[in-house]
């Protein structure tokens, strides 16, 4: 059976970047089923974060699920170099050329997972015809970029992707913005998998990791009430 149980992704991106290692295994061992990493090229976004030599890393800090999430333009050109890094999921945007359809297979043919990230702006439309080559949809609740902005309501886009989907076995994301009061929300749309970046890292640091635990278990334990 498809595992449509909530997973929570911390994205290091609200991480100690002093410390990164250590942060991998401090949420991992406060119960985050996945980490998040956030790959921005100062180009498709407005602001620039970590190449594949970073990835490659922390790659040995983390026993579990390494969600690589490609904020980058153009982004064929380095997917070999992210799928070597060692990445499980990599995901790309809809937005960031003309040939998705081919980045998404570009990304299979590496032997790694594939994602499809929307942009709030951007509608299911085109989804129908690349979801056989997605094994993750992302849905952005906020315009990517930064951590700790304010959550956008994109409900309707999950319910619709939801139904899209069926019972194929394709993830439902949600990144920005995702805090207890929100998560309900995505949860009963649909969402499975929840990217949480400051309000999984608030109060806690490596010295002091047990506010992590408790940020992951009060996302996961609302978005599970609401899953239904
Ligand atoms: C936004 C990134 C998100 C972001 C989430 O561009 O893709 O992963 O870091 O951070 P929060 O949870 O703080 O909105
Ligand atoms: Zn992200």
């Amino acid at each position: 059976m498809f595992d449509r149980r909530i997973k929570i992704a911390p994205s290091i991106l609200s991480a100690d970047f002093a410390n990164f290692g250590a942060e991998c295994r401090a949420i991992e061992a406060q119960g985050a089923d996945w980490v998040h990493v956030d790959v921005m090229d100062g180009h498709f976004v407005p602001n620039l974060t970590f190449g594949p030599a970073m990835c490659a890393a922390i790659r040995p800090h983390i026993d579990g699920v390494m969600d690589v999430h490609l904020m980058i333009a153009p982004v064929d050109p380095f997917i070999d170099a992210y799928a070597n890094a060692g990445a499980d999921i990599i995901t790309a945007h809809l937005e960031a050329g003309p040939h998705i359809h081919r980045t998404l297979q570009a990304i299979r043919a590496t032997g790694k997972k594939a994602g499809l990230a929307l942009n709030p702006g951007t509608g299911t439309d085109a989804v129908a015809h690349l979801i056989d080559l997605c094994d993750l949809i992302c849905v952005m609740t906020v315009n990517p970029g930064f951590g700790g902005q304010k959550f956008i309501d994109m409900t309707a886009k999950i319910r619709d992707l939801r139904r899209l989907i069926g019972d194929r076995p394709v993830h439902i994301e949600i990144d920005g913005g995702v805090t207890p009061e929100t998560a309900p929300l995505v949860a009963a749309a649909g969402a499975d998998v929840l990217v949480a970046g400051s309000a999984v890292f608030k109060g806690g640091s490596v010295s002091n990791p047990a506010p992590y635990g408790a940020n992951i278990a009060a996302i996961r334990q609302a978005a599970e009430r609401a899953q239904g």
